[in-house]
């Protein structure tokens, strides 16, 4: 019988997948931390989890019994690989469940801020009729910049193209005669592109490369009044110079749905003309949990029975 641990809420469909998977047998315990996160990996032989709970090297350090931990979603930020590789624990994520919904949420924030969608909403419900405050933008015939033509930034190209806005992409893995097949006008660097885009959009992990890729330096090349966009990772776009960016002027509107720190609760962007912010939203949908659920379940169910490793993201 394998054993099987669930440490943050997952859709009821991955859970009835457990429940049907032969020799199996699962229990959900969220909300572990420390000494509780380690002995409890130490009763299991594989691990679901999504972000909440943090697989640190202090906890994987003396897991014996675990094989293997599946990331339901993308990001594995909460999972160290380096020691989860040291204790001989296989890191798997379900890179594909979420990319419609989270390239939805980038589209959604980029039209939402362009017509100030959160703040007429505000103003009507404490009882103001502002039509003169919010004259929008208009989306059409305007240019984006995508930073990441991965299965997320993709989707988002193909949508903004759908909007008829033109579409710059950034990505060191895509070839330009590939981006040009895709009607992406491919550039050679991130810098590069910053100068011509109304909008910028990041869908790429957090790395070192991806770090403060806009920071104080590129609001000097950055086109007055370029709108930005993130649903990836907190951190990619240095919070501070975004802050300094909207004051100046030099930046129309930032939406974002991650943050450097999360939880986020109180950012000096909050309440910023021009900001709009979600609480890292952009897999929360009920057909992207339940695709990350089902994937997740049947990764870790088929590596426990028959050792097949499928989007391991071990690093030593
Ligand atoms: C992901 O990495 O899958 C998304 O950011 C959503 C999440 O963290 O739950």
């Amino acid at each position: 019988m394998h054993k099987v641990i669930v440490l943050d809420d997952l859709a009821q469909d991955g859970l009835d997948l457990l429940d049907q998977a032969d020799d199996f047998e699962y229990e959900v315990r969220t909300g572990l931390k420390g000494d509780d996160l380690r002995n409890a990996l130490n009763e299991f032989d594989g691990a679901i989890c999504r972000s909440g709970v943090k697989l640190t090297p202090d906890v994987l350090d003396g897991v014996r019994q675990l094989k293997a931990v599946v990331r339901a979603g993308v990001g594995t930020d909460n999972i160290d690989k380096p020691a989860a590789t040291k204790a001989g624990v296989v890191v798997m994520n379900t890179p594909a469940g979420n990319t419609l919904s989270t390239a939805e949420h980038a589209i959604t924030l980029m039209l939402a801020m362009s017509r100030n969608v959160a703040p007429a909403n505000q103003g009507l419900v404490e009882g103001r009729w502002d039509r003169k405050k919010y004259m929008g933008t208009q989306v059409a015939g305007k240019t984006l910049g995508v930073v990441g033509l991965g299965r997320i930034g993709l989707e988002v190209a193909k949508r903004a193209q759908a909007l008829e806005m033109k579409v710059l992409g950034y990505d060191p893995f895509m070839s330009k005669q590939r981006a040009e097949e895709l009607g992406i006008e491919h550039v050679d660097t991130v810098d590069g592109m910053l100068p011509h885009v109304d909008y910028l959009t990041v869908h790429t992990p957090l790395t070192d490369e991806t770090r403060n890729m806009v920071n104080v330096t590129q609001l000097e090349i950055l086109k007055p009044g370029v709108r930005l966009i993130n649903c990836a990772r907190g951190g990619i776009y240095n919070e501070n110079a975004l802050v300094e960016g909207l004051k100046s002027g030099k930046i129309a509107g930032v939406a974002l749905d991650v943050y450097e720190e999360e939880p986020c609760t109180d950012s000096p962007l909050f309440g910023m003309p021009g900001v709009l912010c979600t609480p890292h939203l952009g897999a929360s949908t009920e057909e992207a949990q339940t695709q990350v659920a089902v994937e997740a379940v049947h990764l870790l169910t088929d590596f426990l029975a028959n050792g097949t490793i499928r989007h391991s993201v071990n690093v030593a």
